[in-house]
């Protein structure tokens, strides 16, 4: 089972630039691009939320055929850029199988191979920031107590602090340590998969891994001086890849762009 990671798209309506500056469009083309030329060939594609910059449905019928090209699986996540009900408006016929959907939330099971996958919402409407609450939470607890299965739990905002001053404001400010506790409970949990931060993160977590995908356009700034300030860089982009293999989920970051190719070794 490979799992093909893509987050923080920020995708706009045609011709739109995202903060009036980033061609996030032409990012997201690239990015899903060098998704479908991937092989060996993925078996679905985890999108962990801020799927478009401003939603709207104009962004999202661009987004879907930005995914045109794209045979696999998907499984789409709300993140605090997102509307939900332009979300499942537009994924309702687009999103891979799936089960146990969460009344009121953008949140479900899915059963991917050898391991399950529980996406999670954690959008505050109108609101940068995220939380868990006691009914989703519960979902989550109901879930995991049902199935054994390895298991990867996907959201939008990491629940953990990573350091970076403005982006920890506007953090998982709600459900984080009961989410925590949940995971500790729960031994199958192989991974907790992420975005909003917009570059690659890893820490330890609840007993399991928890980490970042960098986002197929800009990325936030690396500022760990606690300051507030603000900031993104036109770094390179990337995607992330998870590999079942022996009983472990193997993490790949991969940059996206024309690097030249593999050279043989001499
Ligand atoms: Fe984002």
């Amino acid at each position: 089972m490979l799992i093909a990671q893509v987050s923080d798209l920020h995708v706009c309506a045609p011709g739109q630039l995202a903060n009036g500056v980033v061609d996030t469009n032409a990012m997201a083309r690239e990015g899903l691009r060098a998704v479908a030329a991937l092989q060996p060939r993925p078996d679905a594609l985890l999108l962990t939320g801020d799927l478009v910059e401003a939603g709207g449905a104009d962004s999202y019928a661009h987004l879907l055929e930005l995914l045109a090209p794209i045979d696999l699986p998907l499984y789409p996540l709300a993140g605090n850029h997102d509307e939900r009900a332009s979300l499942a408006e537009a994924f309702a016929g687009r999103i891979g199988p799936h089960s146990a959907r969460l009344p009121g939330f953008w949140q479900y099971a899915a059963a991917l191979g050898p391991l399950r996958l529980l996406a999670l919402d954690t959008v505050v409407p109108m609101e940068g920031h995220g939380a868990l609450c006691a009914r989703r939470l519960d979902w989550l607890d109901q879930r995991l107590a049902e199935d054994a299965t390895p298991t990867v739990i996907a959201m939008h905002h990491p629940p953990f602090a990573t350091c970076i001053g403005h982006m920890d404001e506007m953090g998982l400010l709600e459900g984080a340590e009961a989410l925590e506790a949940i995971v500790r409970r729960h031994g199958q949990v192989q991974a907790i998969l992420c975005g909003h931060l917009h570059r690659s993160i890893q820490v330890r977590f609840g007993g399991t891994v928890a980490m970042v995908c960098p986002s197929t356009a800009h990325q936030i700034a690396l500022n760990l001086l606690g300051s507030s300030a603000d900031g993104y860089v036109m770094e390179t982009p990337g995607f992330q890849l998870h590999l079942w293999h022996g009983g472990r989920l193997v993490s790949h970051t991969a940059p996206i762009g024309d690097f030249g190719g593999t050279k043989p070794f001499a």
